[in-house]
């Protein structure tokens, strides 16, 4: 596999007059001898809300309509899109409905990742209908890829503690309510991932889609999973091992050991870096460039959708931020983990702003 070329990279809506200046051939040409270049795209976290009747939330639609519709223009074509998680807010039939609906215009095969909006309303059982398995494996083009349910957690918590099903949605919906409960991949995946990567040769380039972090960032606001080092013991043989994760509607990096890990970008809104929040322990990487909040008042500001390329058996994410300059985090092979292309360097970022 080889980089798609920087022009070849993304025409959305906005450049698309521009590119369809750009003579075929150059595109062709880049693709002509490489038969199994691939790219992906990766859309989370839309957060799509039901008000009542067939009233939704416009702004959360908004963002995942603009999503769906910029992958449709990318080129080169994405084989797939992944959806991250959190389709919907509080895990309702409509909810899903409404956007397994919009996912449906997607012009590429989509596969879906289980987030906590999606699941403590009925524990899984409409998105399972609508999506299938909460956690599965697939090769594609010599990358094995796998997908976690990573937001389950103890069963006391789940089943015996709260009334309704609606009130442990909301209980596990909030950012920093103490009454959720720390996620997990729990034992039972755990022993099915470890049978699935028995069988991948280690060399292989792995790819492990999950929606909460498989590594512990900040315990007070769920950007966590309870057996995460479990996890990464499994991921561990891998030469080069790849976490991608939503959730967290913010750009996160990190290295440990062989693991790469890279967050995902939400289409609905962005969440505050947990050092923002002075009251308690976080744990953000310490590779982590957070990325610069202009204007707390952009209700755009900080989303986006990325589009991911595992060229190297790495990976690096090129952001597409609304209301935001575009990033690029990719492995630098120097260093031996991801940086921020443009940002990494101290001196380089961009002072925070403010707009009163
Ligand atoms: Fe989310
Ligand atoms: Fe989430």
């Amino acid at each position: 596999m080889t980089a798609p070329n920087r022009r070849d990279f993304l025409k959305g809506a906005g450049t698309l007059a521009a590119a369809s200046a750009l003579p075929l051939s150059l595109v062709e040409l880049a693709f002509a001898d490489a038969a199994q270049n691939f790219t992906f795209a990766y859309i989370s976290d839309a957060h799509i809300q039901h008000i009542g009747g067939t009233k939704f939330v416009r702004n959360w639609d908004r963002g995942l309509i603009r999503a769906v519709a910029e992958t449709n223009l990318l080129t080169p074509k994405p084989d797939f899109v992944m959806f991250g998680g959190d389709l919907a807010q509080l895990g309702t039939k409509e909810e899903l409905d409404h956007g397994a609906e919009m996912l449906a215009k997607l012009n590429f095969k989509t596969h879906c990742v289980m987030g906590e909006h999606d699941y403590y309303l009925d524990l899984g059982e409409y998105w399972s209908k609508l999506f299938g398995p909460q956690w599965y494996s697939f090769d594609h083009k010599g990358v094995h890829f796998v997908v976690l349910n990573s937001v389950l957690t103890y069963d006391d918590w789940t089943f015996k503690r709260w009334p309704t099903a609606e009130q442990r949605m909301l209980e596990m919906a909030g950012l920093d309510n103490p009454n959720g409960s720390p996620f997990m991949v729990g034992e039972k995946q755990r022993e099915w991932l470890k049978k699935d990567l028995e069988k991948v040769d280690k060399n292989t380039p792995l790819l492990v889609f999950s929606h909460s972090p498989l590594q512990k960032i900040y315990k007070g606001w769920n950007f966590w999973t309870e057996d995460a080092d479990e996890v990464q013991a499994l991921l561990k043989p891998f030469a080069k091992a790849n976490v991608v994760y939503g959730h967290v509607h913010q750009i996160q990096y990190n290295q440990i050991g062989n693991i790469s890990f890279n967050s995902v970008m939400a289409t609905a809104w962005p969440w505050p870096y947990p050092q923002s929040y002075a009251q308690a322990e976080q744990h953000l990487p310490k590779l982590t460039v957070p990325m610069n909040r202009a204007d707390p008042f952009f209700e755009r500001d900080a989303t986006g959708w990325q589009f991911i390329d595992v060229n190297t058996g790495r990976v690096a994410m090129k952001f597409n931020l609304y209301n935001n300059t575009n990033r690029t985090v990719a492995f630098n092979p120097a260093t031996g983990r991801p940086e921020d292309v443009q940002f990494q360097d101290p001196a380089r970022q961009i002072p925070p702003q403010a707009h009163y």
